[in-house]
């Protein structure tokens, strides 16, 4: 039967019924999943990653798919045959989506900028929510989802899938023991091909099959102004434009952000935050950094994080592809750091664990030598769905909580990369000497622009605003603070306005 439009207004007042219902007990919440027990998920946003929710929920059993969302009609087509053989109810809309009382729980895979917004009106409407990385598109928003999470008691998995590898478990655990003794500094690499999307010179029109006011929901609604071969003037590249993305340190580099910060046990935020990067090598339409080290000051040890879009040298390798980061990260024609090219190496006392894949990992010693090796493999969307069933939200390997601390890692380095002022490599080097393990990842980084004969005059250097960051209320704190906490938040669309609940 053919859901009757609602309104704004209808979706607000259902919500807030079903939000003052939700703090349900296991055992009437056992009532309302389909009438055969499986849980009822939709998928939202299907073009890339939501087809890989689709085939990991296929693989479970007691789950059934019943519905799927996406603002492209094509999309929505093209997969729509894959599910059930077809039989899977189809919305554009996610607020009529909610309404529908028929379904338990929604992943989320839409663009970044969507991802807060989706995720509270979820757990209002009293839906379960497996969420995308990065879980939020500013700090704030963030916030909110926690927050939305706490009050409503419903289950909230953020899509930081290998938090749910055992072997990663392992790792943490062990090197948290002090098996290598204290951690001295834990690195994250993102060095992922990424080539220029191209420079268009007039906005581009949108293809009719795409709602754009719903694509572009919280954001400013702007015709876009990219267009490459591979993705076309919407889908795919919004990662590079700071309207929707978040770069790819919010991309690729959130997970291994996730890592480096998981090994630390840091529960917060940072004391401290600096990044140094920019978009180098070549003008395109995108505005984020596709070259940045990010120094995060913790009182266990730094955190430093590398991203590396650009070749190990100019002509080296080939392009890595569009949303290949879902499977092996490995790509031609890369720098690797100790054998590691997207991954981490955390670096201890008595050794180090370097990451192999995103689920395995080995320890050496001081001198290199072999001393353990941690295996295993992707449980997110299953642990999700156990937890759907148990209700036990304390057995989430990706809560939602951590899901927001870490993407707000990476949004503490761009908002630092925002604020900060163009500077010629030699300044940038005398401004960091005395730090001495920002120095030395900055030295790489210098060496390798060099290898890709980067002209800064062309593509400038940023050296982002030195940041003091209030861990406690999540803002930053010192004179040259205004700026920088005027990007801890976005301007919502009417319409599309992230609710204050923390
Ligand atoms: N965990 C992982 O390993 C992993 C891997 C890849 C991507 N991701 C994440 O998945 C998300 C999606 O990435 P992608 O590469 O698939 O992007 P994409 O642009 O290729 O696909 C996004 C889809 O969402 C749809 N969409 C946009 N607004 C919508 C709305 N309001 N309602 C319903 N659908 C909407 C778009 O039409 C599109 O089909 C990103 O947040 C990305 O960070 C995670």
């Amino acid at each position: 039967m053919p859901l009757p439009h609602l309104t704004r207004r209808h979706f607000l007042r259902n919500t807030a019924l079903i939000g003052a219902a939700t703090a349900l007990s296991a055992r009437s919440w056992g009532q309302v999943v389909g009438a055969n027990g499986d849980i009822r998920v939709a998928v939202v946003g299907l073009n890339g990653r939501g087809k890989n929710h689709l085939a990991s929920l296929a693989k479970l059993s007691g789950v059934r798919v019943v519905a799927l969302c996406g603002a492209d009609t094509a999309v929505l087509a093209k997969v729509k045959p894959t599910v059930n053989g077809g039989n899977v109810k189809t919305y554009t809309d996610i607020r009529e989506l909610l309404a529908a009382p028929d379904i338990d729980a929604i992943t989320i895979a839409t663009p970044n900028h969507w991802h807060s917004l989706m995720g509270i009106w979820a757990l209002q409407a009293g839906k379960d929510i497996y969420i995308e990385k990065p879980v939020s598109h500013n700090v704030w928003e963030g916030r909110q989802l926690v927050a939305a999470a706490q009050k409503t008691g419903r289950v909230a998995q953020a899509g930081t899938q290998i938090r749910s590898g055992a072997g990663l478990r392992e790792a943490v655990a062990w090197t948290q023991a002090g098996n290598l003794g204290k951690i001295t500094a834990a690195r994250g690499f993102c060095y992922k091909r990424r080539d220029s999307i191209g420079k268009t010179s007039a906005p581009t029109p949108v293809p009719a099959t795409i709602n754009y006011d719903l694509w572009s929901g919280p954001a400013e609604l702007v015709q876009p102004h990219r267009n490459s071969k591979k993705n076309g003037p919407v889908h795919y590249d919004w990662h590079w434009i700071y309207l929707y993305g978040n770069g790819d340190v919010g991309n690729q580099g959130i997970h291994q952000m996730d890592v480096a910060r998981w090994f630390l046990g840091e529960p917060g935020l940072p004391r401290h935050t600096l990044s140094i990067g920019g978009r180098l090598g070549y003008s395109d339409d995108g505005d984020t950094p596709n070259t940045q080290v990010v120094i995060h000051d913790y009182a266990t040890a730094p955190l430093i994080f590398e991203v590396r879009g650009l070749p190990s040298k100019a002509g080296a390798g080939t392009p890595a592809g569009a949303g290949s980061e879902a499977g092996s990260a490995k790509t031609s024609g890369m720098d690797n750091y100790r054998g590691v090219d997207v991954g981490n190496v955390i670096d201890c006392e008595g050794g180090s664990i370097v990451t192999n894949g995103y689920f395995a990992a080995t320890a050496y010693d001081k001198a290199g030598k072999f001393v353990k090796e941690f295996k295993g493999g992707d449980r997110h969307m299953q642990n999700f769905i156990d937890t759907v069933r148990s209700r036990k939200t304390a057995g989430l390997y990706g809560p939602i909580e951590e899901g927001h601390v870490s993407s707000a890692l990476c949004h503490l380095g761009n908002i630092s990369h925002q604020v900060g002022h163009a500077a010629p490599p030699g300044e940038i080097s005398a401004k960091i000497k005395a730090d001495a393990p920002l120095a030395e990842a900055y030295g790489r980084m210098a060496e390798h622009l060099a290898a890709n004969h980067v002209d800064f005059a062309e593509t400038p250097m940023t050296l982002g605003l030195p940041l003091t960051v209030d861990a406690a209320h999540e803002r930053f704190t010192g004179d040259s603070a205004a700026p920088a906490n005027a990007m801890l938040k976005r301007a919502y669309r009417a319409g599309f306005i992230v609710p204050q609940l923390a």
